[in-house]
């Protein structure tokens, strides 16, 4: 037990840091993080890794949650360094602690992989929306091919208590759909350099149904 939170206290946050601050992985946060505007809302938004990417002239404040309390000040200290007026606060998806309709934007990037319930998860995002408001988002998961995903299920077991709980197999997609959330698909592809069943990607926008 000790030895699982010295390593998740300890390691995690360094491999998160080493795998999100990634050239490649850089390139597809440019594709979505820049759409966001207005007070905006970042899930997981610990180790600040697309803070650089918001357009200052869209975008109003920046409030996000992170459990990881190494990973959540260094995006404390980057939104000090780029001059955000920031809140970010230690917290959970499952319960996030700010109030219904308060951001125009969520932003989700490599982060739905890692909860352990995106059904709850997304209810709190499709709450603290405004109507109209849109989540933007970036996720590594399920591939669709039979043999990548037969890799996925078979390696997931080992990788999630090394990798801060990372599912390889959570749909970011139909996940959304399947929970309130119309969706736009902005592109699908595999991330090159990295071995197939970490690296397909999916990003697009999606919109609270009904809102
Ligand atoms: C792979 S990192 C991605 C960090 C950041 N979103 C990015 O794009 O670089 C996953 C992040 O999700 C956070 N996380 C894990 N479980 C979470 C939960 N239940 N709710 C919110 N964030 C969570 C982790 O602490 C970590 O900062």
């Amino acid at each position: 037990m000790r030895l699982r939170g010295l390593y998740d206290a300890h390691v995690t946050p360094r491999l998160i840091a080493f795998a999100c601050g990634r050239e490649g992985i850089g390139d597809h946060r440019r594709l979505v993080v820049p759409l966001a505007e207005g007070h905006v809302f970042e899930i997981g938004c610990g180790g600040g890794f697309n803070q650089a990417l918001y357009d200052p002239a869209k975008v109003v404040s920046l409030s996000g949650i992170d459990p990881n309390e190494k990973l959540l000040e260094q995006a404390r200290a980057s939104a000090r360094a780029f001059g955000w007026d920031a809140d970010m606060r230690y917290g959970r998806g499952e319960d996030i602690p700010f109030p219904d309709s308060r951001f125009d934007t969520v932003v989700c990037t490599y982060t739905l992989c890692s909860v352990e319930h995106p059904e709850r998860v997304l209810r709190e995002l499709r709450r603290i929306l405004k109507p109209g408001g849109r989540l933007l988002f970036l996720e590594h998961g399920r591939a669709p091919d039979a043999e990548i995903l037969r890799w996925q299920k078979r390696v997931e077991p080992f990788w999630k208590p090394l990798a801060g709980g990372c599912h390889l197999t959570w749909a970011a997609g139909a996940s959304l759909r399947a929970n309130g959330f119309e969706v736009e698909p902005l592109g699908q592809d595999y991330l090159g350099g990295v071995p197939r069943i970490f690296g397909w990607m999916e990003w697009g926008v999606a919109r609270r149904r009904g809102a």
